[in-house]
């Protein structure tokens, strides 16, 4: 018995590792991080105390927590040489390769803290991915933008500190808004850990060659770019606003969806697990509503959103092939109220999938048994034949 799921050696010769972080029941609908149902962090944690709990195993005393945010404040900085690494970027770089190409560099700069088997250096590698992949975010935007760079203010939360870098300016004092630091750090909360997602196993296949903690979130960051993955967030938004300036109606371009020749998928539904829908989704619509409201923005993608999740709650096409809205459908909304250009929604799902794919590699490494180890495969080509010379063929 295992968080309620009996391993039988079937599902275990096809599963791709055991791990006690995150467990996904898909056709119910539940995720718990570390035993905890989502619904309940939602309400009464935060995005870096859920990081705790996901990396250490435990949710932390008030000692531990306030150790543990103290120790990332203090690692907020980049190294100078890493900040004009942003100079060699064009300025239209999509910042998904600026984020994975900064992380990856950050093994450059601290090659005394690579070795995986060393506990100090594992915890302080974990300390500075936590506390500069937001600064490294807020100046990828920033490169953008055009617009001068931020020094963090380690007087604020990690999450506080990101917007500031991000929609601050040297020149004038920036003045955080109480309902985008709770949206969004719920926003991260949620999208903390998923078990053995597509960039998660990139993570731990990477680290199971004992590459270091920085390489393999790198490649974790590459993985998660993909539109079918960490990438639908944007393709969400791109396809709402195509449905408005269209001008056809929801309905019609749900005909569209359902025609096999135009192969156009509804963004943002549909997953690998769930076949119910997604319980982050449904936290985030709510949230979504909340948001937009208190921050008076009446945006028309919201109400086309909601006219397609309810055309396909009804529609044999989707109840029959169990497609509901997953993670990705209304977070682009949220992020486009709080001022965030599309091209930065995949990173802020970055941002927060960082503590799960930490605490996965994490795990992986203390744990060889839950190491996803080398993949075989069916062989499906030719049988063994000689070779011909090329005058012969
Ligand atoms: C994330 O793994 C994770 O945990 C990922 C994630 C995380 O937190 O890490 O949850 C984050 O990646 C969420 C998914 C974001 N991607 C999208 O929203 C892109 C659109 N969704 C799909 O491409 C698709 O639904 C997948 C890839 C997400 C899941 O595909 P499945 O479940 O393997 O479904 P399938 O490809 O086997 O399709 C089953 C049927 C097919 O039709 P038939 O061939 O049976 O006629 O459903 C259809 C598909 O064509 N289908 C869709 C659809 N998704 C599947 N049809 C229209 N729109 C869609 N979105």
């Amino acid at each position: 018995e295992t968080g309620n799921v009996t391993l039988d050696s079937g599902f275990v010769n096809t599963a791709a590792c055991t791990s006690a972080i995150t467990f996904i029941d898909g056709d119910t609908g539940i995720l718990r991080y570390r035993g905890y149902p989502i619904e309940q962090l939602a309400e009464q944690s935060t995005y870096l105390e859920t990081a705790y709990l996901l990396i250490y195993g435990e949710l932390p005393s008030a000692d531990e927590m306030a150790s543990f945010d103290a120790k990332i404040r203090r690692h907020t900085l980049l190294h100078e040489d890493l900040k004009a690494f942003f100079n060699g970027f064009p300025r239209d770089a999509h910042p998904m390769p600026v984020l994975s190409s900064a992380v990856s560099a950050l093994s450059t700069f601290y090659q005394d803290s690579l070795d995986p088997f060393d506990q100090d250096q594992v915890e302080i590698s974990t300390y500075r991915l936590l506390a500069k992949l937001p600064t490294i975010a807020a100046y990828a935007y920033k490169k953008s933008m055009g617009q001068p760079f931020l020094y963090p203010d380690n007087h604020l939360s990690l999450t506080e500190n990101f917007l500031r870098m991000t929609f601050g300016f040297p020149a004038e004092p920036y003045e955080l808004d109480p309902t985008i630091v709770k949206g969004l750090d719920l926003l991260l909360l949620l999208h903390a850990d998923h078990e053995q997602n597509c960039s998660t196993s990139t993570v731990r296949l990477v680290g199971s060659s004992h590459a270091n903690l920085f390489a393999s979130i790198s490649a974790g960051i590459n993985a998660l770019f993909g539109p079918l993955h960490g990438g639908a967030n944007q393709q969400v938004l791109e396809m709402l606003a195509q449905v408005k300036n269209s001008g056809e109606s929801p309905k019609d371009f749900m005909m569209h969806v359902k025609n096999k020749e135009t192969k156009q998928k509804l963004m943002g539904f549909g997953h690998r697990v769930y076949k119910n829908y997604d319980p982050r989704a449904s936290i985030i619509k709510q949230t979504a509503d909340d948001i937009l409201g208190r921050l008076g923005v009446d945006d028309p993608l919201l109400d086309i959103a909601m006219e397609l999740e309810e055309i396909a709650l009804g529609d044999d096409y989707f109840v029959e092939r169990r497609l509901y809205p997953n993670v990705d459908f209304y977070t682009g909304l949220i992020y486009k109220a709080m001022g965030f250009p599309t091209k930065m929604f995949t990173v802020l799902f970055a941002l927060g999938r960082l503590p799960g794919w930490i605490a996965q590699w994490r795990e992986m490494i203390e744990d060889p048994a839950t190491k996803i180890g080398r993949p075989r495969q069916v062989y499906i080509g030719e049988g063994a034949r000689d070779y011909v010379a090329i005058d012969q063929r």
